[in-house]
């Protein structure tokens, strides 16, 4: 074959393969990266995706199937190894050493030295300059383990451009960044990009697919569905495309029928200053949204309310008693239940089973009861029923939650909340990282909780999710709550209208 520099994609896949026990994640994955494009891999929780990075990036060998880099056949045996031939990536799972500095963990196994001794000065320029490009505001010296989940995230995204690349992967790289943070991702996409290299993009995010897409890949089962172009193709055409069915109504309409008060907050101010003064009530029977830009406070405030984050002033009631103060543990006792956006470093124990970790906040409890399918007592039953309920792919609770897919492990996550007879469920961005047909049902699901005279409360930086579900919400701006909107008046418009401060003329 004759190696055309321009024409020539930098890097061809071709039929691609890839098991694991019971599942064949990859299956004949054809794939062209051309030089300079953003592609977009695109599909339902569990399609594959991160199997197919995965394997580019030198972290599994694949079953069969060859890739070419720059017309020349490679085989990747680890990570240092892809790096070697130029593929760098940001993996969904994070893998920074929490003890060490942002810095030593942004060049390990790569150490700048001098002589025989490592170059800490340098090493600390480099590092400064790589987040400063980013223009990620992070002080080098600061150790991992103090870093937040969003700081993680760019720490993680530096890494991977840490060296020259000719191929980046990044997989859901704005999970948990705010818009300024994903603004100078984008921006040091795109000189990339201007440089000739090709970036492999997972997300489930239409918004940015537009934004940056240049080509889309489809991947449903493991197969390659199609590749079409990002700027020429509507949003149902790719949804038909991911799920091979025509989704009209991707949220359920709710019979609300709001009744006693669960929670009320009167003047909260947390500890950390975060959130200041506010005041809210959430009834049975209703779902509240809670809207805000990262850092808003609109996570603290619930957060706060379980016992998770110290209170200053003011009071919250819960089913008619202060509480200011209790623990999580406590709290979880008297039916307030808390699911936390971050699924891997407080929601899950990722090398327990699923039925270990969906029966976990049961344990301690004598009987529990929730519907009629509770009273068996038999957790199997149990565990096996509620992945049932979600939809848990593949249905196999006995393996560990690493095993599954992100949308899969937001489902098990949602399980824990129907194993006690909770009065109050609060859900802290629900549907992170998780597919419009996993969605669907998640919302379905929340509806349902709702129509069973539950108090439901949504947090989420998704704005068509507080839009679509809440009868009431509440919009939060640095700390504060800014607006309180009722059944009609929850608009898109009058949402936004609070999210940033407005200059007064
Ligand atoms: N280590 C593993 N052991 C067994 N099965 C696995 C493993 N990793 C992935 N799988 C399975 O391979 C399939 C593809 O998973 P993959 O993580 O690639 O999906 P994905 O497209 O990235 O999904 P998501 O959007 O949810 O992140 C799934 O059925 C998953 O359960
Ligand atoms: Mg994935």
């Amino acid at each position: 074959m004759v190696w055309n520099g321009e024409e020539a994609p930098i890097l061809r896949v071709r039929g691609l393969t890839r098991t694991f026990p019971g599942v064949r994640a990859l299956d004949r994955v054809d794939l062209d990266l051309r030089a300079g494009e953003v592609h977009v891999l695109f599909g339902e929780n569990g399609a594959g995706k991160s199997t197919l990075i995965a394997t580019l990036a030198g972290v599994h060998a694949p079953d069969e199937g060859s890739i070419e880099l720059r017309g020349e056949e490679v085989r990747l045996h680890s990570v240092h190894d892809a790096r070697e031939h130029g593929i760098s990536a940001v993996f969904q799972e994070f893998s920074l050493v929490e003890e060490l500095t942002i810095e030593e963990n942004l060049f390990l196994g790569n150490e700048l030295k001098r002589g025989p001794f490592l170059d800490r000065k340098a090493a600390r320029r480099r590092a400064r300059e790589l987040l400063e490009s980013l223009e990620f505001p992070l002080r080098p010296e600061r150790k991992v383990k103090t870093l937040t989940r969003a700081e993680k995230q760019m720490v993680e995204i530096a890494k991977g451009f840490r060296s020259r690349v000719s191929v980046l992967i990044l997989d859901e790289p704005t999970a948990s960044l705010t818009e300024r943070e994903t603004e100078s991702l984008f921006a040091l996409v795109r000189k990339l990009q201007a440089k000739g290299a090709g970036i492999l993009y997972i997300t489930h995010r239409m918004a940015e697919i537009r934004e940056i897409g240049d080509r889309v890949t489809v991947l449903r089962d493991g197969r390659k569905i199609e590749t079409v172009d990002a700027g020429s193709t509507s949003e149902e055409e790719l949804v038909r495309l991911m799920t091979g069915r025509v989704i009209d109504q991707i949220f359920p309409s709710i019979e609300f029928s709001p009744g006693a008060e669960v929670l009320r907050v009167e003047g909260l101010t947390t500890r950390s200053g975060h959130v200041r003064d506010a005041s809210l009530e959430v009834h049975a029977g209703e779902i509240v949204g809670l809207a805000g830009l990262v850092g808003s406070g609109k996570s603290e405030l619930l957060r706060a309310c379980y016992g998770l984050d110290g209170i200053a002033s003011g009071r919250v009631v819960f089913l008619g008693e202060e509480v200011n103060g209790q623990s999580p543990r406590r709290m979880i006792r008297r039916g307030f239940f808390y699911g936390p956006p971050d699924r891997r470093a407080e929601g899950l124990l990722m090398n327990r089973s699923v039925r270990e970790n969906i029966l976990l906040p049961a344990i301690g409890t004598a009987a529990y009861r929730r519907g009629g399918f509770l009273r068996t007592g038999k957790e199997r039953d149990t565990a096996a029923e509620l992945a049932a309920r979600l939809q848990l792919q593949p249905p196999r609770i006995e393996r560990p939650v690493s095993q599954f897919s992100g949308g899969n492990q937001q489902k098990v996550l949602l399980a824990k909340s129907l194993t006690r007879d909770f009065r109050l469920f609060v859900f802290d961005e629900p549907t992170v990282g998780v597919d419009v047909g996993t969605r669907t049902e998640i919302y379905r699901f929340l509806a349902e909780l709702c129509e069973e005279g539950a108090a439901v409360v949504v947090i989420s930086s998704d704005l068509p999710e507080v839009l679509h579900l809440s009868r009431r919400a509440y919009v939060l701006y640095r700390g504060e709550i800014k607006a309180h909107l009722v059944g009609e008046e929850i608009t898109q418009e009058n949402v936004l209208q609070h999210f940033f401060e407005r200059e007064v003329a």
